[in-house]
């Protein structure tokens, strides 16, 4: 019997451990290589890492029946919406619970990794030296690389206040804010949770936007928003049409507030879910303000106009998509777009699996978990792609149907509908095992092109 390919698995966050999971169950022989002293990633506060962007007071915004694994349950004594050190405790539970502890190498950084010319790869990490593997799954997290905005607005470097990107805001000095007038920028869920906190001790807090966006609540009807998914059977523009009625009904129009009409449609952009966000806006804790034009030495101007004192920017303006230990000219996200199949399989490159490297509607665990099994069945040679130019095909409507729904940012490059995207994956793999079937279960991972 041919062996099984031999696996390096890049990242122990929750993207990381559901692939060594699924690696360890099929018998594969792998390495999971972490950066850290200890799985979860994003979900290990202040990680040693140097990579999380938690603040103290961060709770999941998925609720956990969604973010859960299928076969590992969140604790039943867990909230709906849990913290950030409730979700790292069950990821770190998730490993024992499954066992493969022992197959995580931690404290050591992918440095490089370089394509083989026979096929496979060799990775290169600080403290292992370089070792050869089959294939390589790519699981290193897309929101710990900080986008500032780009470029700069203009008088950023005479700004004599403090100004920090989200992913360095820890929330661990009750006096950053204290007393002090603080803009935010961006209408994600950073800013959302950034600028609620600060309107708590902050003397002034401007929640500045270049485009508005539709706050939607966690819970709906008492129950969490995301507990009642729609059926990807029913179309698109039907489940739509509910979702932004009840949301119409329940909060009513975004400018009610003060907050600046969205100039997109519901779902055409990714969820900003906040419960607070639009209280604290009621009781003037909030002033929604316009994109920042300007910084002066004191202030902060707006494209309005308007002028104010500032003593802190927070800029919540998202993340880079990198892969550091990746030759650029191989393998790269420019303005975060990376095309693959499904998220998953690289059209041009065999051998290199992206695991959790999308933006559900929805919570990413389940969908890397799903990728996981697919990935362990394409490595095991029960499942084949299809022909490279249906696959390029799939790739481009892809695309083009997502392009053409989102706001055009480079934070709506690789967004899923989770029920869809679960839906898809599950009927292209009945239709890949036929082939595979078809094709004598030959295995998979070796070939510079996939098939
Ligand atoms: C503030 C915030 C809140 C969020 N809330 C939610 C939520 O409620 N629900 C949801 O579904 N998603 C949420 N997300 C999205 C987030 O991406 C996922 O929750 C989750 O962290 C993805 O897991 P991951 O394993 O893909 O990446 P990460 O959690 O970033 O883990 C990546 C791992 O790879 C390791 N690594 C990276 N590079 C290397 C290297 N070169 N060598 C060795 N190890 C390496 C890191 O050490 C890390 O452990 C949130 C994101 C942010 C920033
Ligand atoms: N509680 C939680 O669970 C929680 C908390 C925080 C983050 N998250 C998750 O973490 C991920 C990242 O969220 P995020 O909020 O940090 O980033 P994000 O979703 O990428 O949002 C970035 C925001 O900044 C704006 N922006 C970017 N560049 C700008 C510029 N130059 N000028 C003005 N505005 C600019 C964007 O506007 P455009 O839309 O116009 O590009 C957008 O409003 C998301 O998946 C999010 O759901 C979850």
């Amino acid at each position: 019997m041919t062996p099984l390919p031999t696996v390096c698995v890049i990242g122990a966050g929750s993207s990381g451990i559901a692939a060594a999971k699924a690696l360890h169950e099929r018998g594969f022989e792998f390495d999971c290589f972490d950066a850290s002293d200890r799985v979860g990633g994003n979900w290990v506060f202040k990680n040693r890492n140097g990579m999380s962007s938690a603040y103290r007071s961060l709770h999941i915004n998925t609720s956990r029946r969604r973010m859960e694994f299928s076969d590992f349950p969140m604790p039943a004594a867990y909230p709906d919406f849990p913290h950030h050190t409730h979700i790292a405790e069950y990821f770190d539970a998730y490993v024992d619970h499954f066992g493969f502890r022992d197959r995580i190498t931690f404290e050591t950084l992918v440095e490089r990794v370089e394509r083989r010319s026979g096929g496979g790869w060799d990775v290169t990490t600080d403290r292992c030296g370089t070792r050869s593997y089959d294939a390589l799954i790519v699981a290193n997290g897309h929101h710990w690389d900080p986008r500032w905005p780009e470029p700069a607005f203009p008088g950023r470097d005479s700004f004599a206040g403090v100004q920090i990107h989200s992913h360095h805001y820890t929330g661990e000095d009750p006096d950053f804010f204290r007393a002090k007038s603080v803009v935010v920028l961006g209408m994600g869920n950073s800013a959302m949770d950034i600028a609620v906190e600060a309107s708590f001790v902050a003397s002034d807090v401007y929640l500045a936007a270049r485009r508005g966006a539709w706050v939607i609540p966690k819970y709906l009807l008492g129950r969490p928003m995301d507990s009642v998914p729609l059926s990807p059977r029913i179309p698109f523009a039907v489940r739509r049409r509910a979702q932004e009625a009840m949301l119409r009904v329940l909060v009513g129009d975004m400018e009610r507030y003060g907050l600046p009409k969205p100039d997109h449609g519901f779902l055409e952009a990714h969820p900003t879910v906040s419960d607070d966000v639009l209280s604290r806006i009621a009781h003037g804790e909030i002033v929604p303000k316009p994109n920042i034009a300007e910084l002066t030495e004191r202030t902060v101007r707006f494209t309005d106009g308007s002028e104010m004192k500032a003593d802190v920017v927070v800029y919540c303006t998202g993340y880079k998509v990198t892969f550091p230990f990746l030759d650029p000219g191989l393998i790269s996200a420019p303005d975060n777009d990376l095309p693959l199949f499904r998220r998953v399989f690289h059209p041009d490159v065999g051998g290199v699996y992206f695991i959790g490297l999308l933006q559900p509607i929805g919570a990413i665990m389940p969908l890397a978990e799903l990728q996981s099994d697919w990935v362990c069945d394409h490595l095991a040679g029960r499942y084949r792609l299809p022909p490279e130019r249906e696959l390029r095909a799939d790739i481009e409507a892809e695309r083009r149907a997502m392009f053409k729904r989102y706001v055009a940012s480079k934070r709506h490059t690789m967004e899923v509908d989770f029920e869809d995207y679960v839906l898809g994956v599950r009927r292209e793999r009945v239709r890949g095992e036929r082939r595979a079937a078809g094709a004598g279960r030959a295995l998979s991972a070796a070939p510079p092109v996939p098939a």
